[in-house]
């Protein structure tokens, strides 16, 4: 279905592990609707993953590998975009979280400190290090626009999402707050989107998640947003058709958030006359 509704546009893309995760399906869409694109991702996950065929489908596409904790390596990711593409950047996906804490299994009142420093660093402080860099080499056009994906229990307690909790609501509130500042200096936007469950490699990694699939399935009118269905919203926050939305948190969950109890799950604690 290609609309072109991103002709012209050049984006990055953090975070496509393997073709699980939502990122990847971000770039393909993206793509599909005519943007050119550079992935990133870890230096680690360059190993662990399936980047490069990604890359293969997407124009080959350069990679560049970046850790996105490190500032050095954001810089550098940002410059051979610009040099790739010859100007600026008009979109960024944040497609990044991890929690040692939860990958270990440390209960939430039990955390290692330093642990939760990583948690933090990863999955949060890294929008503000590549919102930061981006300003600092003025690498993104006006109207451009940032996404990062994240999930509902920085609202509500999800007791098995851990630390990643603590993780969503300071990546919601940095998208708040340097949304405004890059709106008045530079027009720049800057979004989440909370996403339903979805099965990735990150998402299996928390504890009892299919049951919690079911449940989300059966708490949403809708049934839960799939990994192609947020990838097209997220092309639809990159395209000029969103221009005056910024520092939102916008839910793509099938309803989940607004839904206290379903019928379906009602029905599941009827007792037999
Ligand atoms: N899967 C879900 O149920 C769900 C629901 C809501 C939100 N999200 C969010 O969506 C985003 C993408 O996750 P996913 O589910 O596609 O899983 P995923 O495992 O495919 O993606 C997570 C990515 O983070 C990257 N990453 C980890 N540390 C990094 C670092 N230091 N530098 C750069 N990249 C790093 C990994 O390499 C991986 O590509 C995450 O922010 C996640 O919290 C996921």
């Amino acid at each position: 279905m290609a609309q072109d509704l991103l002709k012209g546009k050049k984006g990055i893309i953090f975070g496509a592990l393997n073709d699980m995760s939502i990122a990847w399906k971000v770039a393909e869409q993206a793509v599909a609707q005519g943007a050119e694109i550079v992935l990133t991702n870890a230096p680690i996950a360059m190993r662990m993953g399936t980047i490069n065929e990604l890359a293969a489908k997407c124009n080959n596409c350069p990679v560049i590998p970046a850790d996105a904790t490190s500032e050095e390596d954001l810089q550098k990711l940002f410059e051979g975009a610009m040099a790739h593409f010859g100007g600026k950047i008009d979109f960024v996906l944040h497609s990044i979280g991890m929690s040692p804490n939860v990958r270990k299994g440390r209960h939430y009142t039990d955390l290692n400190y330093k642990f939760l420093q990583t948690t933090l660093d990863v999955s949060a402080i890294s929008l503000h290090k590549t919102l930061a860099t981006a300003k600092k080499l003025d690498a993104l056009n006006e109207w451009g626009s940032v996404v990062a994906l994240t999930y509902i229990a920085a609202q509500r307690i999800f007791p098995d999402y851990g630390d990643m909790a603590d993780a969503k609501s300071l990546l919601e509130s940095i998208t708040r707050s340097f949304g405004y500042h890059y709106g008045v200096d530079k027009k720049v936007r800057i979004n989440t989107i909370s996403q339903s469950p979805t099965i990735t490699t990150a998402g299996s990694g928390v504890k009892g998640f299919d049951e919690f699939i079911a449940y989300s399935e059966s708490m949403s009118p809708l049934g839960n947003a799939d990994a192609l269905s947020c990838a097209d919203y997220c092309v639809s926050m990159f395209s000029d058709l969103t221009r005056f939305v910024t520092m939102q948190n916008l839910f793509h969950d099938g309803g989940f958030s607004n839904t206290g109890v379903s019928m379906e799950v009602i029905s599941k604690f009827e007792k037999d006359d």
